[in-house]
């Protein structure tokens, strides 16, 4: 059974072939992400596995279709890039890895909060050409802060007890969430959360509701100074808007490890292009932004995590076993019949 592998780095194809049953697939890696120009490349796959920036949508999952690709495996938690009711239609079975280090994303959140606050990344350039002076290094104590997350799920919930753990006073806003962030702070509403939060942390998928929650008005009525970290996924922000409360001083500082229009740029090396994302750019100007390339979940444990689940989903797809991470399990499978394996 062929399997192709978008979007498909080195330490991707490390992970994989260290899966024993991997081995009884034939894989094929193509290192650039799935789109209408590349969908041709599925043409003799039963299955593919796409991550953050691979382009499923109509006209893409009809190619994979028509094709004959039955299984789209995701290794990773977020599904926007996916037309889901367009998979649906098509009889598709699709599967995601939804938790594979909430830990590692909330760990990360921390790292980006602290780097922007107390400037160690300015401090470890300052300190290599022999400048000692602190000039300009000043941070706040984060104990005793109030930080507020927007969603509290699997992610949210890991912040909000590193948090608890650094003394911060934790507020959160989540509509669908569970009980257990009452043991590390309140709930309150989204206007509240943005009033009351000295750092607002992003936490919710990236929905139609979701997309751009955080624009011109919500940045009005975030408190004077504060920061904003995004680690969910880009689109939750407006970034022109946030440009405009960068530049009016409104903000005290934006961590990013997620961007809008990081689907063209990230993942890959273009110190040698000239970028014509004007907004990225100019984010990048001010001293008191920092952007990653989307690595937050990039720990040896997730990556770990990450494959094997993919594997276990491919694994139910092709035994025609219920799989606890599927988000749309194709016409037949859900019609209840074929559920013959299918021969490798
Ligand atoms: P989750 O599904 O466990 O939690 C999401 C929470 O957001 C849920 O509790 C849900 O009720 C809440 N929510 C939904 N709409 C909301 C709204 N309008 N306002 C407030 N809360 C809302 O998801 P998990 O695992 O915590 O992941 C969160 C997001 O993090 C993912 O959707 C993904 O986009 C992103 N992510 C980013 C990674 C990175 O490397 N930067 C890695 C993994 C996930």
């Amino acid at each position: 059974m062929k399997l192709a592998v978008f979007s498909a780095k080195a330490y991707d194809k490390l992970y994989f072939n260290d899966i024993q049953y991997a081995s009884q697939y034939e894989i094929l890696y193509h290192d650039f992400a799935l789109s209408s120009e590349t969908v041709s490349l599925a043409q003799g796959c039963l299955a593919i596995c796409v991550f953050v920036n691979d382009i499923l949508d109509t006209p893409v999952l009809e190619s994979l279709a028509s094709y004959g690709v039955r299984a789209i495996l995701l290794r990773c938690a977020g599904f926007n890039n996916v037309d889901l009711p367009a998979a649906q239609r098509l009889g598709l079975f699709v599967a995601n890895v939804p938790s594979y280090s909430p830990e590692a994303v909330a760990e990360f959140a921390v790292a980006l909060i602290q780097t922007l606050n107390r400037k160690t990344h300015r401090a470890y350039n300052r300190v290599r050409e022999g400048n000692f002076s602190l000039d300009g290094l000043l941070g706040h104590t984060l104990h005793g802060k109030t930080v507020g997350v927007l969603g509290v799920g699997r992610i949210g919930l890991a912040l909000a007890r590193i948090l608890n753990g650094f003394g911060c006073k934790l507020l959160a806003h989540d509509p669908w969430a569970g009980e257990e962030f009452k043991k590390y702070g309140d709930f309150v509403d989204i206007d509240a959360l943005l009033e009351q939060s000295d750092i607002l942390s992003l936490h919710c998928p990236l929905t139609e509701g979701t997309h751009h929650i955080i624009n011109e008005t919500s940045l009005a009525r975030m408190k004077e100074g504060a920061m904003l970290v995004n680690t969910s996924r880009g689109g939750l922000i407006d970034s022109k808007a946030l440009i405009v409360a960068l530049k009016s001083k409104h903000l005290g500082g934006v961590a990013l490890d997620v961007y809008e229009g990081e689907h063209s740029l990230f993942y890959s090396d273009h110190s040698a292009d000239i970028i014509d994302d004007d907004t990225l750019m100019r984010l990048l100007t001010f001293p008191n932004v920092l952007v990653c390339g989307h690595q937050a979940f990039f720990t040896q444990e997730a990556l770990t995590e990450i494959t094997e689940a993919t594997f276990r989903n491919l694994e139910d797809f092709i035994a025609r076993r219920p799989c606890k991470n599927s988000l749309v399990v194709g016409g037949e499978v859900e019609a209840g019949g074929g559920y013959q394996p299918i021969r490798l």
